[in-house]
């Protein structure tokens, strides 16, 4: 079969591991998917910047937009609104296929590409948006289609849940742990979209969106940050049996859908009490399978870079054998409550 061309935006934490993943894994991929994959070009903003050793410079481009012209799968971990929704949507129209990591556009204006990519035919993936490694999108998207979801509740975001877990066992306050967070490569790449629970947000708007099949966006989320969580607070709920976690609860109730990010005091007993680290964990609560859960690492280049790898398979795979992934359900608008009344 013809090699099919792969064209990636971004060579960030996550880019970086995306584009080593397909370089070195080459005939593993090749051999899963039917066809070789190609990299055929990074585009980045800045070509004369050093990068990892991995990356071989003759692939950078400042070019984004001839880059996406004419490739077969266009991977999107750049981050942000624009210029990323402009090249997703010309690589859309283009005929390619699309992931993407990019939880703020998608929670901002997840439609207009789930709409454009249903016009076009084509799928559009974003598993890596989501908790990193986790496999939740697709879980929720596909696996729970046929069930309904009651609830989800989880830890989404590695950053805070680093930082809350550093000031409770090393005495470190909010800034130092953020810092440490942002050199493992867990933070944003602005760390406010962290500590002040946009991106938990984000996420928590993209599974609910999913799960209860409508439309829910970031702005729609209450949301409270940790930069109101003091060591002395940690070391309070530590002495009463409960830890200190960023929550994103997401509920469907008689009266409509409620989204809402918060610090939340979790009991130790609690599972949830018992995710460290940049770890990640969702429950999800189902009428007919019950109750579910997902752990995993929610941050960083190789986490997250092997979720936007399992989704350029599958999007190679429809290449090459025909077929598509899911098309977006959002049919059916649901009362979503006030942010207040959360
Ligand atoms: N900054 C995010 C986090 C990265 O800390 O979870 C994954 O989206």
């Amino acid at each position: 079969a013809r090699g099919l061309r792969v064209a990636l935006l971004g060579c960030g934490v996550v880019g970086t591991e995306v584009a080593r993943m397909i370089l070195e894994q080459g005939t593993d991929l090749a051999a899963r998917v039917g066809a070789p994959l190609e990299l055929a070009g990074i585009a980045v903003r800045d070509a004369s910047r050093p990068r990892d050793s991995a990356i071989p410079s003759g692939l950078l481009t400042e070019d984004a937009e001839s880059l996406v012209d004419g490739a077969d799968i266009v991977i999107e971990v750049m981050g942000g609104i624009e210029p990323a929704r402009g090249l997703l949507l010309r690589a859309i129209e283009g005929g390619a296929a699309v992931v993407t990591a990019n939880k703020a556009l998608l929670a901002a204006d997840g439609p207009t590409l789930y709409k454009a990519a249903d016009s076009a035919g084509v799928d559009i993936y974003y598993e890596a948006a989501v908790a990193g490694a986790i496999p939740i999108v697709r879980p929720v998207r596909e696996s729970l289609a046929g069930d309904h979801v009651r609830r989800v509740l989880g830890i989404v975001n590695g950053t805070t849940n680093y930082v809350l877990d550093q000031m409770a066992t090393s005495g470190l306050d909010l800034d130092q742990a953020v810092k440490q967070a942002q050199e493992l490569g867990y933070a944003e790449a602005d760390p406010t979209a962290d500590v002040e629970g946009y991106d938990a947000a984000a996420k928590a708007a993209i599974l609910a969106s999913l799960a209860f099949h409508t439309r829910v966006s970031a702005d729609d989320v209450a949301r409270e940050g940790i930069t109101g969580v003091t060591s002395d607070d940690v070391a309070w709920a530590a002495r009463t049996g409960h830890a200190v976690k960023l929550l994103a609860i997401a509920e469907q109730t008689g009266e409509g859908v409620s989204v809402r990010v918060h610090p939340a005091l979790v009991p130790l007993e609690h599972p949830l009490a018992g995710v460290k680290g940049a770890f990640n964990a969702i429950f999800v609560e189902a009428d007919a399978a019950g109750p579910l859960m997902f752990y995993g690492q929610g941050a960083g280049g190789r986490p997250t870079a092997s979720a936007v790898l399992g989704d350029v398979v599958s999007a190679a795979r429809h290449r090459v054998l025909g077929g598509k992934g899911p098309q977006e359900s959002i049919y059916a608008a649901r009362p979503l409550l006030p942010a207040d009344a959360a």
